[in-house]
């Protein structure tokens, strides 16, 4: 069994990988400073918290002195509009952080990192499927940040034999999402309306076109890229469906009330992935369809 760091482990995704990696008997440590929201729910009886900003390197270096066979890491400031609003303090919790994280694994001699990135770092594609071979041009603070991390990783690897992969996530949702706030996802965000009665806010015109990837995908994803032998030297990697809906879509299949609202400055139209570079190297497909997602939600708040 291992012994593995996860960054931002108190947040949605991270829940889910932390959960995953206690049943399959691992060793897990927690660092986050609940900067997303400190939840109750998401916090696991048998791995260990630690109240850490991933922007204090000394105090990351003394956690990581204990030893550590991998870090996941996912601590981040994520959400495109808030980085808009706000580019200074996401680059110095995405962008730096990251870079901490980069160095304390490395003085650390932690083997491998895996690193949560996300299809925004893409930006508006003219092609789709998405192919990591696509040239990356980000149109927001946050989808820089995670094209940087994934640089910066790759970098360290080449300079410093740091094993590192970057995992491109498309739009994520399941159990334990974040229904709270101006930022909150849009199918917790639909799924809270719905619960209190209220008008699912479609942004914009709704043809908006996302690639939806259950949580349990990526975190299957996250733990075969830390086990592979296939990676480490920087790749890239989608993580997603390929079978994208709208936000219409979603609206039909969570079934309710809706109304327009002006829509956000940064968001890009479609996205698709190409997941076969996953499946090529770590052996990973898709295995919840949006409808079964979609149900397992709707059961579990009762609509
Ligand atoms: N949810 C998605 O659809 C999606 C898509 C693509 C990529 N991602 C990436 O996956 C990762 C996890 O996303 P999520 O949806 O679970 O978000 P989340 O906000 O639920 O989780 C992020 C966690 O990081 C923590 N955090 C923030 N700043 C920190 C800091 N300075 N130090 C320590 N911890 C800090 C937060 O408290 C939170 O618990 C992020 O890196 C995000 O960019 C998410």
């Amino acid at each position: 069994m291992s012994k593995y760091l996860v960054t931002g482990g108190a947040g949605f995704i991270g829940t889910n990988i932390v959960k995953m990696l206690l049943e399959k008997g691992h060793e897990v440590v927690v660092v986050d400073n609940y900067a997303g929201g400190y939840k109750e729910e998401r916090i696991q009886e048998k791995a260990r918290y630690i109240d850490l900003d991933i922007r204090n390197l000394e105090a990351l270096n003394v956690i990581c002195a204990e030893g550590f066979d991998g870090i996941f890491h996912l601590a981040a400031l994520p959400r495109v509009t808030f980085s808009v609003e706000n580019p200074i303090l996401t680059h110095d919790v995405n962008v730096n952080g990251t870079l901490n994280v980069l160095i304390a694994a490395r003085d650390n001699k932690i083997k491998r990192i895996v690193f949560s990135s996300s299809s925004s770092a893409y930006g508006n594609l003219e092609t789709f499927p998405a192919k990591e071979d696509m040239k990356a041009v980000p149109i927001s603070p946050y989808a820089l940040h995670k094209f940087i991390g994934e640089n910066y990783g790759r970098i360290f690897s080449e300079l410093y034999g740091l094993e590192f992969v970057s995992l491109r996530y498309f739009n994520v949702y399941g159990p334990y999402f974040d229904p709270e706030g101006a930022y909150a996802l849009v199918i917790g965000k639909f799924i809270k309306q719905v619960k209190n009665s209220e008008p699912m806010t479609i942004c914009g015109d709704g043809e908006y076109y996302r690639d939806y990837t259950h949580v349990d995908d990526v975190a299957k994803a996250n733990i075969l890229a830390m086990e592979s032998g296939n990676v480490g030297k920087g790749e890239v990697l989608n993580i997603g469906n390929n079978n994208p809906h709208s936000v219409n879509d979603l609206v039909k299949m969570i079934g309710g009330e809706s109304v327009f609202v002006p829509e956000r400055p940064g968001d890009v139209r479609f996205t698709q992935a190409d997941y076969s570079k996953a499946k090529e190297l770590l052996g990973w497909e898709p295995t919840v369809t949006l409808e079964k997602g979609i149900e397992e939600l709707k059961k579990e708040w009762g609509i």
